[in-house]
């Protein structure tokens, strides 16, 4: 019956009413919280294309979990940022690399605190590139041997869940095969099965030091206009075996996200990606916005589109306004 009878301000009339007929929630249970790991000892030194993150060594990584373990966040996610780099990444599937060492050093000092390992070579090729180059462009099927082998020293060295970001084909099985083959069945993988070639990750390419020194990644990474393709790429990362699906960026993803969740009905994160973070952090600088209320509102929308999860840059800030009934948008 439409108005006056039906009337829906009556149901947004005073906060606690507004409160009791929320839909969409977030905790701080929801909150995953990106780290960029660099070689050095006692080092936290300011990321300037993110203000407010940092580079940290192993030692200030682990005291930064500590401290993201206190709050409640339940996992963070690794970057390594290696001395060398090379033409096969050789520092992304060592033994005693830099995540490796890293994953050990936080899983020895925070046990229950899940760490999950971005699986990529771009942060270790000296091209830059997300595996290895045949002529001008990436070798799929030789990139995935060593992308299963980097899944695999991070298992080995204590990671609870591997995230192959690289889209690659083929590269969630190949992982798969290789965890089960070497006695790692519960190691699990969170799969960037919806990635986007985007111009949002320009922030963290310059913190990651990845940007690749020719072209783009516009020959594995999606293209923003395609929303069928992201669910082909969905369907074939679960079969292969992901234990969890990833779409990024977040914010100009939210019609696929909230699909992906609906269609599969599986575990499903977002990314809310560095240039997302950038974009509010400048905003609010030039007083343009309300950053606390927008901060609070791109999560929530996230989460009401259908994520389970969202790593974001704000994890840490957010989970501190949640504990202290701050969060708000
Ligand atoms: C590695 C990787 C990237 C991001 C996550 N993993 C960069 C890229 O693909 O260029 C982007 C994260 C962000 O922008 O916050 N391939």
């Amino acid at each position: 019956m439409p108005f006056p009878y039906e009337r829906p301000r009556r149901l947004r009339r005073t906060p606690t009413l507004r409160r009791l007929v929320r839909e969409t929630t977030l905790t701080v249970d929801d909150l995953v919280q990106p780290l960029f790991v660099v070689e050095g000892k006692n080092s936290r030194q300011p990321i300037l294309s993110l203000t407010g993150q940092y580079h940290l060594s192993i030692d200030a990584a682990v005291a930064e979990c500590l401290e993201l373990y206190e709050i409640g966040i339940p996992a963070v996610i690794l970057f390594g940022i290696p001395n060398s780099k090379d033409s096969h990444a050789s520092e992304a599937w060592k033994e005693d690399g830099l995540i490796q060492r890293a994953v050990r050093a936080i899983k020895s000092a925070v046990p229950d605190l899940i760490v999950i390992t971005d699986v990529c070579l771009c942060e270790y090729t000296d091209h830059g590139h997300c595996g290895v180059l045949k002529g001008e462009t990436v070798d799929n099927d030789t990139t995935l041997g060593l992308l299963a082998r980097t899944a695999l020293s991070h298992a080995h060295s204590g990671a609870d869940v591997v995230a192959p970001s690289d889209m690659m084909d083929g590269r969630v099985g190949a992982i798969r095969k290789a965890l089960d083959e070497h006695f790692f069945p519960d190691t699990l993988i969170l799969s960037y099965a919806v990635k986007y070639a985007s111009g949002f990750y320009g922030p963290f390419r310059e913190a990651a030091q990845s940007a690749p020194s020719f072209g783009d990644r516009r020959g594995y990474q999606m293209d923003p206009s395609n929303f069928e393709e992201a669910l082909h790429e969905a369907a074939l990362d679960l079969e292969e075996g992901a234990d969890m699906i990833m779409v990024k960026p977040a914010l100009p993803c939210l019609d696929v996200l909230h699909e992906i969740k609906r269609r599969f009905q599986r575990v499903t994160a977002a990314y809310q990606v560095s240039g997302e973070y950038a974009m509010v952090e400048a905003a609010a600088a030039a007083g343009l916005l309300d950053r606390k209320r927008v901060i609070g509102e791109s999560l929530i929308c996230i989460k009401r589109a259908g994520a389970d999860f969202i790593l974001t840059y704000w994890a840490k800030e957010a989970a501190d306004w949640i504990k202290n009934g701050e969060f708000a948008w």
